[in-house]
């Protein structure tokens, strides 16, 4: 452990692999709706050719999948834990990815790196977890690499919203320092003793009860994810206004949220809530406040470099090809909790969208045209496909051309990605080739569409795979599967 080894606070936690993930927020497409879906004009267009950097890319599942969907771009991944490289590394190889380069090292030594200039850079889960100096280090790359009208996607633990869990975090930590034992087995005495401190009536948890609540949650969570999420030396949540600050000098201003739910204010802020934001024009204070109702504790910001000037987006908005996985039977499931609330799509809107889209991807002008939305103006499709997009159950699709060898390149990265399945249950996502994004899959799914990629029949392709381990009905797991899941995939071009 390369942390707090005689009760100084030092390092990161690189004793315990990071996990697989991919992240939805990484994807240059989305960041393109998202700020041109508030009238702003990014330098960029994802469905063209564009140059990408995610600096603490951990193992480039993000960057290794938004490669295989955008044939024509180039994608760079920095990170200094040479595991990560290294597993990074052989999936490109595997999968015959040649537009995405992981490079081995510390934001410091970075400078040294010739890096050309890129349309985005992206940091996601790292502002907040490196110190001060780091941060520095990533602004100098950012100023000597982000063109100009390039995007920056940048996220951080924010305040207010985690003000209370700060407390709770150094109760955690001194519990961490004081234990004995692998660094697992310190975050499950850290816990016990932020557990027995609020036995013992300390008063700080009745005058925050959000940190009490943040105790129950993180009880039942993955000790691998709480090492890293909270016991790193560094945990700094940040105010709006202080990152905005930082990234002034640079010529950045904010100009979305990536997560595009938060942009849409009339399904997080009440009435009362915006009156009093409509008081306040400067951006920096706005977004501000607006963390005051809305309590985020963690913000997925997007920066301009340049000055964002409006203009009419209308006519390219509507002609955007969108791709949804959901049928229409499925629009229960569509659902997120804000401020104000589970929000969910309007049915009568929702519903022939839903229907309409089953055969394929489709843009707001596009839709109008289909019977299954007659009397549908423009401004209702795409107002739905914008809350679809925001819910997560719709993302802007890629063009129609290029989709055969798109899917060229996702199936082998896919079929990569399943292998790796096999040894564990590591990856929860993989290629698509409509939206040049990912898509969650469990680790069986993985199975049976690895079983399916191979021309097996799946109960004794995992027979081969696991032997006596597997038990139970396969073969009406493998019947629902194809019931219930398969169409959804084989609508975003998977299986
Ligand atoms: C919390 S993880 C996030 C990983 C990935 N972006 C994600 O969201 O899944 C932070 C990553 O930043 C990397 N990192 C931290 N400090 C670094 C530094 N000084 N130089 C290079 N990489 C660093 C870590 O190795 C780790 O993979």
């Amino acid at each position: 452990v390369n942390h707090q080894t005689s009760g100084k606070r030092t390092g990161y936690v690189t004793d315990i692999p990071y996990t697989f993930r991919y992240q939805r927020e990484l994807s240059p497409s989305l960041h393109w709706f998202a700020i041109t879906g508030l009238g702003y004009q990014p330098g960029f267009h994802p469905l063209g050719s564009i140059t990408y950097t995610e600096l603490g890319c951990g193992y480039g599942l993000s960057l290794l999948i938004h490669a295989a969907g955008h044939p024509d771009s180039q994608f760079i991944g920095v990170d200094f834990i040479p595991e990560h490289i290294a597993a990074a590394r052989r999936i490109a190889k595997a999968a015959g990815l040649t537009n995405v380069e992981f490079i081995e090292t510390s934001f410091a030594d970075l400078k040294s790196r010739n890096v050309p200039r890129q349309d985005v850079i992206a940091l996601h889960g790292v502002w907040s977890w490196v110190d001060n100096e780091n941060r520095g280090h990533i602004l100098n790359f950012i100023d000597r690499c982000l063109k100009p009208s390039g995007v920056l996607y940048l996220s951080y633990n924010t305040l207010p919203g985690l003000a209370p869990v700060m407390g709770l975090r150094e109760i955690m930590v001194t519990g961490f320092n004081r234990a004995q034992g692998t660094t697992l087995e310190k975050v499950e005495a850290a816990i016990r003793f932020a557990e027995d401190m609020r036995a013992a009536g300390a008063g700080f948890f009745a005058a925050n009860p959000r940190a009490g609540q943040m105790l129950d949650r993180i009880k039942t969570l993955s000790r691998v994810y709480l090492a890293h999420e909270y016991f790193n030396a560094d945990w700094w949540p940040f105010y709006h206004a202080q990152v905005a600050d930082a990234l002034r000098p640079l010529g950045l201003n904010y100009a979305a949220s990536a997560h595009v739910l938060d942009n849409i204010e009339g399904l997080n802020l009440s009435a009362t809530a915006q009156d009093r934001l409509a008081q306040t024009t400067d951006r920096t204070e706005r977004e501000g406040l607006k963390d005051y109702f809305m309590l985020p504790d963690f913000r997925r910001d997007l920066y301009f470099r340049g000055t964002l000037q409006q203009v009419d987006n209308g006519p390219l908005l509507h002609s955007l090809r969108f791709a949804v996985a959901d049928s229409p039977a499925a629009i229960d499931s569509i659902t997120l909790t804000t401020s104000l609330g589970q929000i969910r799509p309007r049915r009568a809107s929702a519903l022939p969208i839903l229907t309409a889209m089953q055969s394929g991807p489709a843009s707001a002008i596009e839709l109008m045209r289909n019977p299954a939305c007659a009397g549908m103006g423009i401004d209702e499709i795409f107002d739905t496909l914008l809350v679809l997009c925001a819910l997560g159950a719709a993302d802007p699709a890629m063009p129609a051309h290029g989709q055969a060898a798109r899917k060229a390149r996702t199936d082998k990265l896919n079929e990569v990605l399943w292998e790796l399945s096999l040894q564990d249950d590591s990856i929860h996502a993989c290629a698509s080739p409509v939206t040049g994004g990912g898509v969650g899959v469990e680790r069986v799914e993985q199975f049976f569409l690895l079983a399916r990629a191979r021309g097996q029949e799946p109960a004794a392709f995992l027979k081969a795979a696991f032997g006596g381990a597997v038990q139970g009905d396969i073969a009406g797991d493998y019947a629902r599967f194809v019931a219930n899941r398969l169409p959804a995939l084989n609508r975003l071009g998977i299986g």
